[in-house]
């Protein structure tokens, strides 16, 4: 028997990489990526509920000053999904807001991805998982991973992606910003890095060509695998990296205090989150996660942290409301 529903709701949560290698500018805008996509119980919830049009709020204490329209990534999702089915935007959709945006965390496509899902059933499409992934890579390059969740390696721009099995449960601290990165301006600035790095050793005798990747083989992924499976953080700690640190930091200098810190309260290994300005860091237990997401705020180095669980689930429906 086919159900009416009145209102469906997701929760989605954000994502670190813990590790980003950046490869060659591409010709539509965007870099060739290899990374591994950890997603966090930093959660939003999106709720869609049945409507005449398309409508749009946000609360959350991470809410503050986003767009309510078309400028937000769950509103186009919603519009994006009702013109691939042929159909009229209609739902009323309010997005509870955890995850800060323009931080690194994925906070703008875990929304695309929890309407994308949320819209789906409360339209009754059944759209497969390939397709949302298909419509949220059109949308963001990190919406995917939020749809999959748990942890992947991704490719292209992030938006081919192939599950990694984890031991789940390695705890992190998220440190939040008091400002925000731009994705863009950070790629931007890795770009005249390594384009300043390519002069200074040819003295300009010929512009930079296509980079490539660092050394990254088989085996590098296999010891990442190898430790994902382990249950053990420290040997997860010596292999985060991430290439947009050092264009991340040169733009918000800021952030080194923050990784300094995080460590000498006991961290086993900090990192910037993807883009930036969050920084996550991987602790030895929830004690000392607890611990450190306690301690960090009052040294001055960032605005909130919290403790996080790795591998949490991507998008899913947490509830679900029968019209009667
Ligand atoms: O896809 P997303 O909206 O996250 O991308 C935002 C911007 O980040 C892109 O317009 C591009 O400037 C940069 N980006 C990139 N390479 C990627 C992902 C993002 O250069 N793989």
């Amino acid at each position: 028997m086919s159900v009416t529903l009145s209102a469906v709701s997701v929760r989605v949560p954000a994502k670190v990489n813990i590790q980003l290698e950046v490869g060659a500018l591409r010709p539509d805008g965007f870099h060739e990526l290899r990374t591994v996509f950890h997603a966090v119980d930093l959660c939003d919830t999106v709720i869609a509920a049945r409507s005449d049009a398309l409508e749009l709020s946000l609360t959350g204490p991470e809410s503050a000053g986003l767009p309510a329209g078309e400028g937000n990534l769950a509103w186009r999702a919603a519009c994006a999904l009702a013109e691939h089915a042929g159909i009229a935007a209609r739902a009323n959709l309010s997005v509870h807001k955890a995850i800060p945006v323009a931080a690194g965390l994925a906070g703008g496509s875990a929304d695309a991805a929890g309407a994308l899902l949320a819209c789906d059933l409360l339209w009754g499409l059944r759209t497969g998982t390939e397709e949302l992934a298909r419509l949220g890579a059109g949308l963001g390059s990190d919406v995917s991973f939020a749809l999959l969740g748990g942890t992947a390696e991704g490719t292209g721009r992030g938006e081919r992606l192939a599950e990694i099995t984890d031991a789940g449960g390695f705890h992190w601290v998220l440190a939040l910003a008091e400002g925000q990165l731009s994705t863009p301006d950070v790629y931007a600035e890795l770009d005249r890095h390594r384009a300043g790095a390519h002069c200074a050793a040819r003295k300009c005798a010929e512009p930079a060509g296509a980079l490539t990747f660092g050394p990254h083989n088989a085996e590098t992924a296999q010891v990442m695998a190898a430790a994902l499976r382990s249950e053990d953080p420290r040997r997860l700690a010596p292999l985060l990296s991430n290439d947009l640190q050092s264009a991340a930091l040169a733009l918000a200098p800021y952030l080194e205090f923050t990784l300094r810190t995080g460590q000498e309260l006991g961290a086993l290994a900090g990192l910037v989150s993807g883009s930036g300005p969050t920084c996550a860091f991987l602790a030895r237990d929830r004690a000392d996660a607890e611990q450190l997401a306690d301690r960090l705020p009052a040294t001055g180095t960032c605005r909130s942290a919290y403790a996080v669980i790795g591998g949490a689930p991507g998008a899913e429906i947490i509830g679900e409301t029968v019209v009667p």
